[in-house]
């Protein structure tokens, strides 16, 4: 990828990842890649705002990328390090071998994360303080402290002349970008579909436990005349930012419910008897004119799981007994949503057991902290009679009317 002006010289440069194996975060698949951007100030002083991560030859990418701007590593005088999170800063430790000269701007909390991650000295750091401007040349940089968006030691950067918000981690997106198509107004309507839905799996992947801080955050930046926002992942939004301030909103609030009249099956079946409900659950939902994505484990991806049901007011699980507990890859599901503080859901759960159960009173106690309104269950041994079709389909209907009640 070549550098690509943003405004006067003001400047993205930015790699993506493309390699299909590759986990992000060591965890989640991003079939559809992630960009890592940083930016960059030319001018009396060289500002670099973010790295990028020590992977593949993203660090040489950067450093070719300067020199499409006349510049090299040494030309750097001052370095923001918004987050320390190794995807930003993973070629610090490198650069700052390189560079000896360029000022760290960072917060309180980075500066042992500079030595920890990169073995830079507090020394070469300035903790900045919460609103501080910095004049550089012709720029006013001022820094905001935006705990947990990502980690504590967040922070965002904005331009005061151009009201450009430098957001690291925030208003990011999943989803590599077409170096001809880095801006919002230059997105066709089929790309900014694919963009929204890169970014609430992005948002439920990475951002979605630290909701709260979110909403703190976009309060605190909500004086702020913003007209462009750079974000370290993802296309930047010169056009119209507040679509994906509107998104975070919305994505955030979630946290606290209800969210979108929608509902999320995830199911596993051992030997068929509690898929043969499947069909009858989907369809008794649809009918209720509620949308459903369903989910099988194991096989479908927790980072796809996630997205979806941090998104549906309404989560379904169906899952077997398992040795007197929930089927293993369904545990971890159930975990894992809890992790991310997936709550504030109407849930309903079902299975087959053999020869006892164990599942459902394993999934009650697993989620007694979950803040899931559960509002049914249905178990049945072996294969599911019509009795049995037809009392869950019963107990569907009812978590249906709560459902819609709940979303009104
Ligand atoms: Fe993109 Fe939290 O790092």
């Amino acid at each position: 990828m070549h550098i690509k002006q943003v405004k006067d010289d003001i400047y993205r440069l930015s790699v993506n990842i493309e390699d299909k194996d590759y986990l992000f975060e060591g965890i989640w698949p991003i079939p559809h890649g992630i960009s890592i951007n940083g930016y960059l100030i030319k001018g009396e002083k060289n500002v670099m705002i973010d790295l990028t991560q020590d992977i593949f030859n993203f660090p040489q990418e950067f450093t070719n990328q300067l020199g499409g701007a006349t510049l090299s590593i040494e030309d750097i005088d001052i370095l923001v390090v918004n987050h320390m999170e190794p995807d930003h800063s993973g070629w610090l430790r490198e650069f700052c071998k390189k560079n000896s000269k360029a000022v760290i701007y960072c917060t309180k909390k980075a500066i042992p994360l500079l030595q920890a991650f990169a073995d830079v000295a507090a020394d070469r750091a300035i903790a900045i303080t919460d609103g501080q401007i910095l004049e550089v040349g012709d720029y006013e940089l001022q820094f905001f402290e935006t705990p947990n968006i990502h980690w504590p030691e967040t922070m965002m950067t904005y331009e005061r002349k151009r009201n450009i918000l430098f957001a690291c981690d925030a208003f990011g997106s999943y989803g590599s970008i077409d170096e001809n198509a880095i801006f919002d107004d230059q997105l066709s309507s089929e790309k900014h579909k694919f963009f929204e839905e890169e970014a609430l799996r992005y948002y439920a992947n990475i951002v979605a436990t630290f909701s709260p801080f979110v909403l703190k955050g976009l309060t605190k930046l909500g004086g702020l005349d913003i007209k462009v926002i750079c974000p370290s992942h993802g296309i930047i939004w010169r056009d119209d930012p507040s679509v994906i301030i509107e998104h975070y909103k919305r994505y955030a609030e979630y946290a606290k419910g209800p969210a979108e009249r929608e509902v999320t099956v995830v199911w596993s079946s051992m030997y068929g008897n509690t898929k043969q409900v499947l069909n009858m659950v989907i369809e008794t939902i649809r009918k209720r004119n509620i949308p459903v994505h369903v989910f099988q484990v194991p096989g479908d991806e927790i980072g796809y799981i996630l997205a979806s049901a941090w998104k549906s007011a309404g989560l379904i699980f169906g899952m077997p007994t398992y040795e007197y507990k929930m089927f293993p890859p369904m545990a971890h599901v159930v975990e894992e949503l809890q992790v991310k503080k997936v709550t504030n859901k109407k849930v309903f759960r079902f299975g087959s057991y053999g020869w006892v159960g164990g599942a459902q009173k394993d999934f009650e106690k697993k989620t007694e902290k979950s803040g899931w309104d559960k509002l049914g269950s249905y178990e049945w041994q072996g294969a599911p009679t019509e009795e049995d079709q037809a009392a869950m389909q019963k107990a569907l209907e009812e978590f249906c009317d709560a459902l819609i009640e709940f979303t009104k």
